[in-house]
């Protein structure tokens, strides 16, 4: 049986029409899916949309709609972005379906079975963009610490999660699995943050009534957050165990960005604590993006929209400006220029030319047919040795999620095997038929060495890979198998490959 992956992405706010931010996430998690699956494993990939609360019962009053009626017209957005972008979600869960509004009761009850939620009266300092309350010391200049908005003070009867009990076992936990909240310095402020004292957690709502009813008590509503966290095991079917929530649970990481870091690791697991379920094996945040260094905001009307850079630039191109301009777990910078940079460079330059002139010279020196090798000398040696230790390199790297020094190592191969060609200059080697073994091996190794190279491409850019992998003759699914040099098999019919990345001008 295959080993399982579980990878997650945030659910999206449905308030909101889909931005770069959101495409970041999706296709790091598309990425990290792609190459699990070609590793053999058998990959749950989950996205899907926050649907419930106050800001998209709000919005939807603004538009002039229901709830509902707003969330099924922005979801498709988010969705029709998604098969645009190729990811490869297995399942997509709405909080509005009624295998979620199921699950969510089911936790809530069953906390409130075991003692761990009381109903209690709040009275705090509240943001309702955020849909938090702070306390008065957390207040900065009277006003919401993580948007500068202004709050007001709320008094409400509410259900409350014991999260204070939890303290102790949650600091323990991350004690004792270090890769558990990961960048580092994200864990740290966790750490500290949670050595500050966990407080009880208000967990219903009464100001307003698009979500989830508690169980038993229809007046309250259950927290957006609450709600919303527990996405990760209802879409498995849970509570039962039998089918993919018995399969895939506990999630081998969520990848999220870092303003939603608190409510991962600290309130989703103190949640499964206290219903006694599995924690997660890791959460990852990532940074974000500011673009031509301006905070992405609507009133500065520099929203990102990834629809508009794929129609420009294209899929992969933007696939691979993403995963690569920006070490995964830092803030980043989006700019035009920059963009155009990594595709003239890294994409038309780089992978694009090799693979075009190395596929031309196939078929100009052996008619397309790919030729045997004869023995390796020390220039080839040193292209397939370099080629292996790439695979096993970004496999620790794609381990780590550090998806920028994946792809700089598998452009280091790319480059190469540039080098490898101005070494070995074929161009040379052809015009005295006495070199023609030396020639064959030369391509061989020049062909080969791609074939490995887009095998692992293809979890960054699929269509690319997809078209490379065509040209180099091979039909076979990619596996991990194929990672391995030699796969290629002598005969097999080489195409002159189309520029994969035309150059940008100006
Ligand atoms: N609905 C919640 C998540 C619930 S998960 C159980 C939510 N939704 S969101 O639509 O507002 O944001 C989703 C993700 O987009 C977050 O991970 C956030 O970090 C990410 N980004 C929003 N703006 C971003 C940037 N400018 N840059 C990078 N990521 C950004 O939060």
């Amino acid at each position: 049986m295959k080993p399982t992956f579980y990878v997650t992405t945030p659910i999206y706010y449905v308030n909101d029409v889909p931005h770069i931010g959101h495409a970041y996430t999706t296709v790091a998690a598309d990425v990290l899916a792609r190459y699990k699956r070609l590793m053999g494993y058998d990959v749950c990939f989950l996205t899907g949309s926050d649907e419930h609360g106050q800001k998209v019962e709000k919005a939807a009053v603004t538009a002039g709609e229901t709830p509902l009626e707003l969330a099924d017209r922005v979801v498709k957005r988010f969705q029709a972005l998604w098969e645009r972008l190729g990811i490869s979600h297995t399942d997509f869960i709405r909080t509005t379906q009624e295998r979620h509004k199921k699950g969510v009761a089911h936790i809530f009850r069953d906390i409130l079975e075991k003692g761990d939620i009381y109903l209690g009266e709040y009275e705090d300092w509240y943001c309702t963009p955020c849909e938090t309350f702070w306390t008065e010391t957390q207040l900065i200049e009277g006003r919401c610490p993580d948007c500068n908005r202004a709050v007001e003070k709320l008094k409400e009867e509410s259900y409350f999660f014991r999260m204070s009990r939890y303290q102790e076992e949650l600091l323990a936990h991350i004690d004792a699995n270090p890769d558990f909240i990961q960048p580092k310095s994200k864990r740290n402020e966790i750490i500290s943050f949670v050595k500050e004292g966990l407080r009880d957690l208000s967990v219903s709502r009464t100001t307003f009534s698009w979500g989830i009813p508690v169980p038993g008590n229809e007046k309250h509503i259950i927290y957006v957050w609450f709600d919303a966290l527990t996405n990760y095991i209802t879409a498995l079917g849970y509570p039962d165990e039998t089918g993919n929530y018995g399969r895939y649970w506990p999630v081998d990481v969520h990848l999220i960005g870092k303003d939603i870091l608190r409510f991962h690791a600290v309130y989703w697991p103190t949640f499964l604590m206290a219903a006694g379920l599995p924690l997660p094996r890791k959460v990852f945040a990532h940074g974000w993006w500011t673009v031509e260094g301006q905070k992405m905001s609507k009133s500065l009307q520099n929203v990102v929209e990834p629809n508009m850079l794929i129609d420009k630039y294209g899929v992969d191109a933007v696939r691979y400006f993403l995963l690569r301009e920006v070490p995964f777990g830092l803030d980043g910078d989006f700019s035009h220029t920059a963009l155009v940079q990594r595709i003239n460079s890294d994409l038309a330059n780089d992978v694009g030319n090799l693979l075009s002139r190395s596929t031309a010279m196939a078929v100009k020196y052996f008619d397309g047919v790919l030729p045997a090798p004869a023995t390796l000398i020390e220039v080839d040696s040193a292209l397939k040795h370099k080629t292996e230790e790439m695979v096993g390199a970004v496999d620790r790297l794609m381990d780590e999620l550090a998806f920028s020094k994946a792809l700089q190592v598998i452009w280091e191969v790319i480059s190469a095997g540039n080098k490898y060609i101005d070494d070995t200059a074929p161009w040379t080697l052809a015009k005295d038929p006495a070199n023609r073994e030396r020639l064959a091996t030369v391509m061989y190794c020049l062909l080969e060495s791609q074939r490995v190279t887009h095998c692992l491409i293809s979890a960054f850019m699929p269509s690319t890979a997809d078209k490379a992998l065509g040209s180099l003759g091979w039909q076979e699914d990619i596996s991990k198998e194929g990672l391995q040099w030699g796969g290629l098999k002598p005969g097999t019919t080489i195409n002159k490959a189309e520029a994969l990345f035309p150059r940008i001008e100006g």
